[in-house]
């Protein structure tokens, strides 16, 4: 099992300046940061991003959703990065997300939903070095 994963806070949330908050409770939760940059996603790094949705009614919203302002993309590591992280989030749609999760408390809808998590060990690595050269992450 590997003890990282990767997080995007996405669009709403640096709207609303919700990324220090979001951090915050990422950090007490046990994440440490190994990397950390704010990018404006470009429409192809978006579609590349979440090609595995390109088939879903949804995607073309994601996408431009996902391009509408900057995002922070970040490498974590934790015991069990992944399943935590997702924890963390809770579900997809805020209103079903448990109570305390990010998503419960910082997402608007099933769509600006605060905040990316990956969904297994494999995407994790793909993800992180989507964004990250092995050089840029320490912790
Ligand atoms: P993520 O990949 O962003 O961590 O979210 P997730 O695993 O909880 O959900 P996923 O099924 O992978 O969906 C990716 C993102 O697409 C948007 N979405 N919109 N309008 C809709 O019905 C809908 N469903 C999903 C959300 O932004 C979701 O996080
Ligand atoms: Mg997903």
């Amino acid at each position: 099992m590997s003890n990282r994963t990767f997080t995007i806070i996405k669009p709403d949330s640096v709207r609303k300046g919700n990324f220090g908050k979001i951090v915050s409770r990422l950090e007490e939760q046990g994440f440490r940061i190994l990397g950390l940059k704010k990018v404006a996603l470009t429409q192809r790094q978006a579609e590349g991003f979440y090609a595995v949705h390109s088939e879903r009614p949804f995607y073309k919203d994601l996408v431009s959703y996902m391009t509408s302002g900057p995002v922070y993309v970040a490498a974590l590591q934790k015991e069990g990065a992944v399943a935590s992280l997702r924890t963390a989030m809770g579900a997809t749609d805020p209103k079903k997300a448990d109570a305390g999760s990010i998503r419960a408390e910082f997402g608007e809808s099933i769509e600006q939903n605060a905040i990316h998590g990956s969904d297994s060990d494999e995407n994790a690595k793909n993800e992180i070095a989507f964004f990250f050269a092995e050089s840029e992450l320490s912790d």
